[in-house]
C-alpha cells in the first residue's frame, strides 16, 4: 500500500476513535467519501496520472476505499451498541407483575375442607336446584313445619327450589352410599333475603357422620379441634342447646370473639326420622351433623364487617388476600 495510503488509514483511525454519536460518524464519512471529501477527489485526480500508472493507482484506490468504508461502519456498530446497552437502566427498579388472589370465600373454604380432610371427611356436592324432598321433607321439615318459614325459599317451579342449606346433600349422599359415611359438602345456598348481614346466595358447609355407636362427644372433640385448627389458636367455645328438624339432641356453638358471644354453627345428632327416611338402621348406626355459613366463618377469621364486601368485587378489598391459598 503506498504510504500515504497507511498514513491516511491511521488518521482516520485517531479520528474515529474521538467519535461518541453516529453525527460524528456522518461528518468523518462526508470528509471521507463525500462528494468533494478525500477519496472522491483522489478518484477525480486518477485521470492526471500517467498512462501507464493509472490502471495501478486505481486499483489501489479502490482498496482504501473499501478500507475507510470498513472503519466507519465498524465504528458505526459499536456506537450503536453502547446506545443499547446504556438503554437498560439497571438502577430502575423492576416492573411490578400483578398476580390477583384468591377470592376470601375460596379460601375459606378450602381452609375448612383441609382441616376436615384431615379427620376424615370426604369432598361431595349436591345440587343447588333441589326438591322439597331432599331440601325439606328427608329432613324432617314437613310442609306445615313452622321450620319451613326460617328458610323463606326460592321456588323455581312448584315443587323446584334452589337449597336453602346444604343438609340436602346429608340426603342425598345418604341415599346413594350406604352407612358408614364421613362426608363435608361445601356449596353456595339461596335465600330470600339481603341486608348488610345477609345475602339472597351464600355458601355453607355440611358435615356428617354416620357410623356405630357414634355420639355426642364425638362431635364435641370434632368441632373443637375443627374451630382451634380453622383460627390457628386456643377460642373460648361453648355449646348451646338449640333447635333443628333434622338433629336431636341439637346445638349451636359459640365463640367468644371481642368479648362477646358470636354464634357460629348449628349441630346435633343426625334425628332417628332422617334416617329412618333414607332407610339407614337407627338400631345399628348413629351419626352427628353440622352446618356452617362460609361468609361467616371468613367475616370473623379476616375482620370482615360488612358481609356485601364478599360479592362487589372491589379490587383493594380482594387484593388483601394476595398469597392466602
Ligand atoms: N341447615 C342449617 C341451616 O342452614 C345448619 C345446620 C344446623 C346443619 C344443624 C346441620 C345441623 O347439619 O346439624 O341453618
Amino acid at each position: 500500500m503506498p504510504k500515504d495510503h497507511t498514513s491516511l488509514i491511521s488518521d482516520l483511525e485517531e479520528k474515529l476513535k474521538e467519535c461518541s454519536s453516529s453525527h460524528d460518524i456522518a461528518n468523518i464519512k462526508s470528509q471521507y467519501l463525500g462528494k468533494s471529501g478525500i477519496i472522491t477527489n483522489k478518484f477525480g485526480s486518477l485521470k492526471d496520472a500517467a498512462l501507464d500508472e493509472r490502471k495501478e493507482l486505481g486499483r489501489s484506490l479502490n482498496i482504501l476505499k473499501t478500507q475507510i468504508q470498513n472503519l466507519i461502519a465498524a465504528k458505526l456498530i459499536e456506537i450503536q451498541d453502547v446506545k443499547n446497552d446504556n438503554k437498560v437502566d439497571i438502577t430502575l427498579p423492576g416492573k411490578n407483575i400483578s398476580t390477583g388472589s384468591k377470592h376470601p370465600v375460596s379460601i375459606t373454604i378450602n381452609g375448612i375442607t383441609s382441616i376436615l380432610a384431615k379427620y376424615g371427611f370426604t369432598s361431595v356436592s349436591g345440587v343447588e336446584v333441589e326438591d322439597e324432598f331432599h331440601n325439606f321433607e328427608a329432613l324432617n321439615i314437613p310442609e306445615t313445619h313452622p321450620a319451613r318459614d326460617m328458610h323463606d325459599t326460592f321456588y323455581v317451579s312448584d315443587d323446584k327450589l334452589l337449597r336453602t342449606h346444604t343438609s340436602s346433600v346429608q340426603i342425598r349422599s345418604m341415599l346413594s352410599n350406604k352407612a358408614p359415611l364421613k362426608i363435608m359438602t361445601p356449596g353456595k345456598v339461596y335465600r330470600c333475603d339481603s341486608d348488610p348481614t345477609h345475602s339472597p346466595m351464600f355458601h355453607q358447609i355440611e358435615g356428617l357422620y354416620i357410623d356405630k355407636n357414634v355420639n355426642f362427644c364425638h362431635l364435641k372433640g370434632v368441632l373443637i379441634s375443627f374451630i382451634t385448627e380453622f383460627f390457628g389458636k386456643d377460642m373460648e367455645i361453648r355449646f348451646r342447646p338449640s333447635y333443628f328438624p333434622f338433629t336431636e339432641p341439637s346445638a349451636e356453638l359459640d365463640i367468644k370473639f371481642k368479648g362477646k358471644w358470636l354464634e357460629v354453627l348449628g349441630c346435633g345428632m343426625v334425628h332417628p326420622n332422617v334416617l329412618s327416611n333414607v332407610k339407614i338402621d337407627t338400631k345399628k348406626y348413629s351419626g352427628f351433623a353440622f352446618g356452617l355459613g362460609i361468609e361467616r366463618l371468613a367475616m370473623l377469621k379476616y375482620d370482615i364487617v360488612d358481609l356485601r364486601m364478599f360479592y362487589e368485587n372491589d379490587i383493594s378489598f380482594l387484593s388483601q388476600f394476595k398469597g392466602l391459598k
